[in-house]
């Protein structure tokens, strides 16, 4: 294993350490979430550990059936039925791309930031998974923001990108002929910026773009990071969410 992977998997059991019994979860996607998935999974069968996740993708759903992680949909945790004021999930667990300043984030390597963004906002707590490289001071200066969109508005969203400083590049599959298709059917433009001064302001402006279903910006929502270094050493960085 590498120092990265070896990081990577220290916060993963780090954060699963967090889950209590009885809990509600959000499910997140990629590499780092993969060894917090796996981590409860073990908590599952060892422990009798009892929780449901919410997958934020295709990817983490597969993972988590396979690590024995009971699943749940939205519907299944009864967002109809429980108090707006009550946030329905207590905890989701996520990786990040970028972390800069107040846990702002840049996520959505893996294309599933649109339904990683939904299951985030309704936690009570969101705690984002990151190796100590993932830390920037400022946002935009090392990754682009994803931005999924409609196929037909994808000339005019790009338009649009540029209109706002970006360099959009529309992302192309591996292995695969053509764009990369997200769980929704769904394009990805990775809009690269030299740097953003105001992630709220340039997200809101994005997601006012019409064709776009939504972005890797993730602003105001992580409450934690756990930042993996060397030497099974995690740091747990906080920040109080204020909900409206
Ligand atoms: C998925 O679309 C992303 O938001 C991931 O959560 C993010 O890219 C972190 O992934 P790794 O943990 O694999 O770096």
């Amino acid at each position: 294993m590498t120092q990265q992977e070896d990081a990577k998997r220290s916060v993963g059991h780090a954060a699963a350490a967090l889950v209590e019994d009885g809990m509600s979860l959000g499910l997140g996607t990629g590499s780092t979430t993969a060894f917090a998935i796996e981590a409860l999974g073990r908590r599952v069968r060892d422990e009798g550990l009892v929780i449901r996740g919410v997958p934020t993708s295709f990817a983490a759903e597969r993972l988590a059936r396979e690590a024995g992680v009971p699943l749940a949909s939205l519907d299944e945790i009864g967002l109809d039925t429980l108090p707006t004021s009550r946030p329905p999930l207590d905890l989701a667990l996520d990786g990040a791309d970028e972390v800069g300043p107040e846990l702002g984030l840049i996520k959505g390597r893996g294309a599933a930031h649109v339904r990683e963004k939904v299951v985030a906002s309704l936690a009570a707590r969101f705690v984002v998974l990151v190796d100590a490289s993932k830390e920037v001071e400022r946002l935009g200066t090392k990754m682009p923001v994803p931005v999924e969109v409609l196929p037909f508005a994808e000339p005019a969203v790009a338009r649009a990108l540029r209109g706002l400083g970006a360099e959009p590049e529309l992302r192309m599959g591996e292995r695969k002929d053509g764009p990369v298709v997200t769980d929704q059917g769904l394009w990805i433009l990775d809009a690269r910026f030299t740097g953003i001064d105001d992630p709220g302001g340039l997200g809101a402006a994005i997601d006012a773009i019409p064709g776009v279903l939504g972005h890797g910006l993730f602003v105001g929502l992580a409450t934690d990071v756990l930042v993996g270094g060397g030497d099974e050493q995690v740091r747990h960085v906080v920040r109080s969410r204020e909900r409206a």
